[in-house]
Parts: structure tokens; sequence; C-alpha cells
């Protein structure tokens, strides 16, 4: 079986991870100078480990094997969260590059084919998985249309800027691929708290949400009634406690969700709000729970409308994402790569984040790899993973595409 070179994985790591180093994490969103700088290096790493490579018109960058299929099409994103931690993404990017490498390096699987990509934009900066949805076909120009991101600077001009603009997008071949892996940092506790070295993801969760635009009157904090009013902060307040206490009730065992944005104006101690904005996102291994919360969501912005104060504008996301199976057959084989190097350390777990696999799981078969993440952190300048575990995910991940393509 071939040998991944593990100085070299980590080098390549911590290289990639200097394009946007911020202190112990990495602030590399999507088109920004410090993710096209990434982009061109990984082109680089990529041509000299003897793959034909290409920066599509979306900024995916693509590593293919001079081998003929059937390939396999093996990576991640490149891109990172505002405050990101430095592997996720990353350490499936750098995972796809090396076990090209390796297979090319030993004779035994020097003529199987391997291609290395980096996703644009799973971050979703602009457009959630940006990258994987124009290969998959699945970005129309009208989704596309008008998407800028959250300081409304057009997703057009970001790929004008990098000079992306007349470079055409490359699409899946269904004929080249037998599947997709992607490994990732787990970026949750469970590995690291039961003891296991792996996770074979069975299944990524789905992932829906909405933007809540609320409008009210703005007045004067000491001379209006409290009777009287219509302040924005209070209806976005009275909201999220009532999403609070109503999810539970029709929630899973890994249902979440997540009030993570939230504007105020013109948030000044004495002024009664007149507007505020609140965005909710929800995720569950379930379309039947995600759609319960959809409509619970739509019920109680009915019941607060009819107070006659602030009044609830629900914007539903653009995209609801379905829940995502992964291949079995393709699980099997990471199962038996598992079970070689680190017997009895491995645990088939569904996916609580989501991933490009998430999108590409219809259009050709995918698996996912975990590692642990320490202390379940992720998605904060302190995530990390311990090089023992970074090394031996690339050594099953290696395997595992050997076996793959060896038993076409
Ligand atoms: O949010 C997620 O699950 C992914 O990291 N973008
Ligand atoms: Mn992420
Ligand atoms: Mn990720």
């Amino acid at each position: 079986m071939p040998k991944i070179n593990p100085k070299r994985l980590l080098t390549d790591l911590q290289r990639l991870r200097e394009h946007g180093a911020c202190g112990s994490g990495v602030v590399r969103p999507a088109f920004s100078a410090q993710d096209m700088e990434a982009r061109n290096w990984l082109k680089s790493r990529y041509q000299q480990a003897g793959l034909d490579t290409t920066i599509d018109g979306v900024g995916n960058v693509f590593g293919r094997s001079k081998n003929s299929g059937p390939a396999l099409l093996i990576g991640s994103h490149s891109d990172t969260q505002p405050t990101g931690g430095w592997l996720d993404g990353a350490l499936g990017v750098i995972y796809g590059l090396e076990v090209a490498r390796a297979l090319s390096e030993a004779p035994e699987t020097a003529g199987l084919a391997v291609d290395a990509v980096a996703w644009q934009d799973e971050e979703s900066r602009y457009y959630s998985s940006l990258g994987s949805r124009s290969f998959a076909g699945k970005l129309t120009p009208e989704q596309e249309a008008g998407v800028t991101d959250k300081q409304g600077f057009p997703l057009s001009d970001a790929i004008a800027k990098a000079g992306l603009s007349q470079i055409p997008r490359q699409h899946l071949d269904p004929d080249r691929y037998v599947g997709f892996l992607e490994a990732h940092i787990e970026q949750g506790p469970h590995l690291e708290e039961d003891g296991k070295k792996l996770g074979i993801v069975t299944d990524i969760v789905g992932l829906h949400g909405a933007v809540f635009k609320i409008r009210g009157q703005q007045n004067h904090a000491g001379t209006t009634m409290m009777s009287g009013r219509k302040d924005a902060a209070a209806a976005l307040y009275a909201l999220a406690n009532a999403i609070n206490e109503e999810f539970p009730k029709t929630a899973g065992d890994r249902s979440v969700w997540t009030m993570g944005r939230a504007v105020i104006h013109p948030g000044a101690a004495s002024i009664i709000p007149g507007y505020a904005e609140l965005e909710l996102q929800f995720r569950d291994r379930s379309s039947r729970v995600l759609d319960s919360f959809a409509e619970t969501v739509q019920r109680l912005v009915v019941e607060l409308n009819a107070r006659d104060g602030a009044q609830i504008e629900t914007e539903l996301a653009r995209e609801k994402i379905p829940p995502a199976p992964m291949d079995e057959g393709l699980q099997s084989l990471l199962i038996q790569a598992a079970e070689k190097n680190a017997a009895g350390k491995w645990v088939k777990m569904p996916s609580g984040a989501f991933h490009d696999a998430g999108v590409l799981h219809d259009v050709m078969p995918c698996a996912m790899l975990f590692i642990p993440s320490i202390g379940g952190v992720s998605h904060d300048f302190a995530e990390n993973s311990h090089d023992e575990d970074i090394v031996m995910g690339c050594q099953v991940l290696a395997d595992a595409a050997t076996l793959i393509l060896q038993n076409l």
C-alpha cells in the first residue's frame, strides 16, 4: 500500500495556513486577496505533484491526474469563515494533494487516477458551497444574479477582481469519476469524548434558515409609554425567546438552531429601535424536522404581528439544503482502511456541519472521513487537531483511495 509523507503533509498544511494567518487562526474569505494567493499556491503545488492544474471561472482549483479514469476526486474547500480555524477545509484539500502524490509515487498504484480539488466559497461568503454547486451544475444564472456578500459587494465583481470572469467553469464529467472523498476535522466533541480517532460519516445534516426584518417606530425612550410602543428590538427578543421555547417540542436528538446575527437600529440607549434584523439557521438529519421548524417560525411571526407592535417580515433562506446520505459502498472501504490503521478506534457518525460532499452526494458517490478536533472547537481561531491524528487520517484516506480504485 502507498505510504503518505507525514513531514510533507504537515509542511504543506502549515504553508497553506500562512495565507491569511491571523494569530492561531486564518482569515481567508472567498475571493479575498489571501484566498486567491492560496489558490495560486495550491495550483503550483498541484503542478509540482505532476497534476494538470486549472483555476476555473468560480475559483475552484483542480489538479487532474494524467492517468485516464476512472478517477477519484479528493479534496475540500480552501476558503474560510471570517474568523476561521486553520484546518476547516484546508485539511481535506491538502489530504487530496498528498494522497495524489503518495499513490503516484508507489509503483503498484502509479497508474491509478486521483484528482485533487479545492472548492470555492463553501463558507458562503457569497453563496453556500458556490464552487461545488457550480461543478455539480446546481448553480443557475438566476440564482447567481444579484448575489452579494454581507457588505453588499457583488459576486460578479469579486469574480472579475480575481481575473476569472472570462475563465470557463469546470463541470462534472460523470464518466471520469467513481466518487468524491472529503476528509474534514469533526468540528465537534464526539470523537475526542469517545476516545476515537476516525469518524466515517453516514450522513450530513440538512440546513435551512431565515432572516427576519422587523420594522417599528423609532421614538423617545423616556416620553413614549410602554403601551403605545412599536419597539423593533422588543419584537426581536420576543421572537427569539419563542423560537427557543417552541423548537424543542419538535426537535430531534441532533437538532440545532442558531441566531448568530442581530441588528438593532439605531442602537442608542435613549431611542426606541425602529428597525431590527435577526438571522436564524437550523439544522437536522431529517427533512421532516426542518419543515416543522419552518412551520413553527411562520406561526410565531403571525402570532407576534397580531400584537400590532413592530411588524416582522420573514425572508426564508435562499437555499433549503436537504440532508445528504453518504455512499454505503465507499463508507465500507473507508471502514476497512480505518480498521487497518486504527483497529477499533473508528466510529460511524453523522456530520453536524455542512460540507461540499453534501452538495455532490446526488451527482456522484460521496464519502467523508473525520479526524478529532481538540476540545471540539471549530469556526474559531482556537481550532486545532493533533499532528498524529492528522497524519493517521491521511494514511487512512490513501489506503481507502487505493482500495476503491483497485476494486473497480
Ligand atoms: O457551517 C458549516 O457547517 C460549514 O462549516 N460551512
Ligand atoms: Mn466551516
Ligand atoms: Mn468546512
